[in-house]
């Protein structure tokens, strides 16, 4: 049977800007669309796992408002349980303003509102979940001390605990000894393990800091996987870039339901490459999370 799990994380309304190319320090451009969608990197992996027909359960906040509301429904719209988004009353839904270039690229900038108050008591108020799950997602759009807490009940319920560390910032690398996996891409590994080395040697480094798995995702690159049993590159998924925001998120969903249908690493991977690909090649984060069958036709 499909093992549940939670992903305790942000919600964000995207304001998407499309532009020519990135700006640069101090240039002045104009956008030729902007629009709304649906993100958030905790929403997305579990929008991203809920279409996959995962069974999962999400630990958030939103603002008392019009975008909060709509993420909600988003939620529940793809299958997802949403009994732990709460409503807050002091600070608005969070934000997101993602230029997105011509050749797909993007940057962001997070205004975290609610994601900001997602507290540890909250966490506390719905910890009867993690009895029920065997996989925990969680991003750091949120927090610092609610995600050590989160990897503390991991460690103690045998929730295997997968970390995708976006934004980089620090870790207490004492919280995750054991925790089953990180999911950084490039510029997070670089941040976190700063320095000369190479990417396979700060991934090493990672692993040694205590995590069981160390997954790298290297854009069109594909990915690295490093663990006790050596290391191991995947190729991407060969899509058009249209739009990579959402690709990393859209990876992780597609690792996490794969895993809980009780698959290896290695063929979760793969599944979670393609996954990653279609989303890659569709606009906005949470529009462009794909459904199984629409996987199934590239396996
Ligand atoms: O990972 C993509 C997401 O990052 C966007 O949806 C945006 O909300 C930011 O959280
Ligand atoms: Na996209």
């Amino acid at each position: 049977a499909r093992e549940k799990m939670v992903i305790v994380g942000s919600l964000n309304m995207d304001i998407i800007m499309r532009v020519s190319h990135i700006p640069r320090v101090g240039e002045t451009i104009l956008t030729s669309d902007i629009k709304n969608a649906a993100g958030g990197k905790g929403a997305n992996q579990a929008v991203g796992a809920g279409k996959l027909g995962g069974r999962v359960y999400m630990i958030g906040r939103v603002g008392n408002d019009l975008y909060g509301r709509e993420l909600y429904n988003s939620l529940i719209k793809n299958g997802v349980d949403a009994n732990g988004i709460v409503f807050d009353d002091l600070l608005p839904t969070g934000n997101a303003y993602i230029y997105v270039s011509e050749n797909g690229d993007n940057n962001i900038v997070v205004n975290p509102g609610a994601n900001s108050r997602l507290s540890v008591e909250q966490v506390q108020s719905f910890e009867m979940i993690f009895d029920q799950v065997s996989y925990c997602l969680i991003q750091m759009e949120i927090p610092m001390d609610t995600i050590e807490y989160v990897a503390a009940i991991c460690r103690e319920k045998k929730v295997k605990l997968i970390l995708n560390p976006a934004p980089a910032r620090e870790l207490n690398y004492q919280y995750f000894q054991d925790g089953f996996l990180i999911v950084p891409n490039e510029t997070e590994i670089e941040r976190m393990i700063p320095g000369e080395a190479s990417i396979e040697e700060k991934a090493e480094r990672l692993l040694a800091k205590g995590f069981q798995n160390v997954i790298v995702t290297l854009g069109e690159k594909g990915c690295l996987l490093v663990n006790d049993r050596g290391k191991e590159y995947f190729p991407a998924a060969k899509f058009k870039a249209v739009d990579t925001t959402g690709a990393g998120d859209s990876f992780i969903s597609g690792l996490a339901v794969a895993l809980a249908d009780g698959k290896e690493l290695a063929d979760a991977i793969r599944f979670a490459s393609l996954a990653a690909g279609i989303t890659v090649s569709r606009e906005g984060a949470q529009p462009s999370l794909p459904d199984y069958e629409t996987i199934r036709m590239y396996m």
